[in-house]
């Protein structure tokens, strides 16, 4: 078991915020990993309620402060983050602060990557795109933020069952009944395995 202090977890999201809903519930109390900090591009998002019920502190940071990184990079540090999990945030992750979380960021996309992946492919855009292709399957993937949309190394994937007369608004549902089920379980195994030096 790690030996280290706790893992401090910083959660980025832009809209309703339902993933970090189910992150922080499943991080609370947990002895090596906290959620300690909410960052989103959204001044109005959702999530900052979730936070408020957490009693997680949330900082907005408008888009400005994410294209060099630096105020980001400076809040991060400053509440001591050792990892970071995207949650529906829907801005490029900028090279400085991937280089300054090497390894440490992970992103959820509502697709079996590679499929439905990269710039403008986010939320219903994805669901409505797999809707058209006539597809009965989608999924989720969970994977390392790198430079490029969605390109980073995959680190779990789950598949759905869709039915022909699925709307894009069942597939999300479905999509999302299994991030939700999946997501904490593959943060809590991603950061442990790093705490332990297995990764
Ligand atoms: C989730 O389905 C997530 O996979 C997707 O946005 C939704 C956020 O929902 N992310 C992307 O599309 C990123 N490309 P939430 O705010 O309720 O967690």
């Amino acid at each position: 078991m790690p030996s280290e202090p706790k893992a401090r977890l910083a959660i980025l999201a832009s809209g309703g915020g339902s993933n970090a809903n189910k992150i922080c519930q499943y991080f609370n109390a947990h002895p090596f990993i906290e959620v300690s900090l909410i960052l989103s591009n959204r001044k109005a998002a959702g999530v900052f309620h979730i936070a408020e019920t957490h009693g997680i502190e949330a900082i907005y940071l408008p888009k400005e402060a994410w294209r060099d990184a630096q105020q980001v990079k400076d809040v991060l540090h400053s509440h001591r983050i050792t990892h970071i999990v995207l949650a529906g945030f829907l801005l490029q992750i900028p090279a400085p602060l991937i280089n300054a979380f090497p390894g440490r960021i992970i992103n959820i996309h509502p697709s079996l990557l590679p499929r439905y992946g990269g710039k403008g492919m986010y939320g219903h855009h994805v669901h409505e795109a797999v809707k058209a292709a006539g597809d009965l399957i989608s999924g989720m993937t969970i994977h390392e933020v790198n430079e490029h949309y969605d390109e980073g190394k995959i680190l779990f994937q789950e598949e759905v069952s869709l039915n022909e007369e699925d709307s894009p608004e069942a597939i999300a549902s479905k999509v999302l009944q299994e991030e939700h089920t999946y997501y904490s379980p593959v943060i809590e195994k991603w950061i442990l395995d790093q705490m332990n030096g297995e990764a």
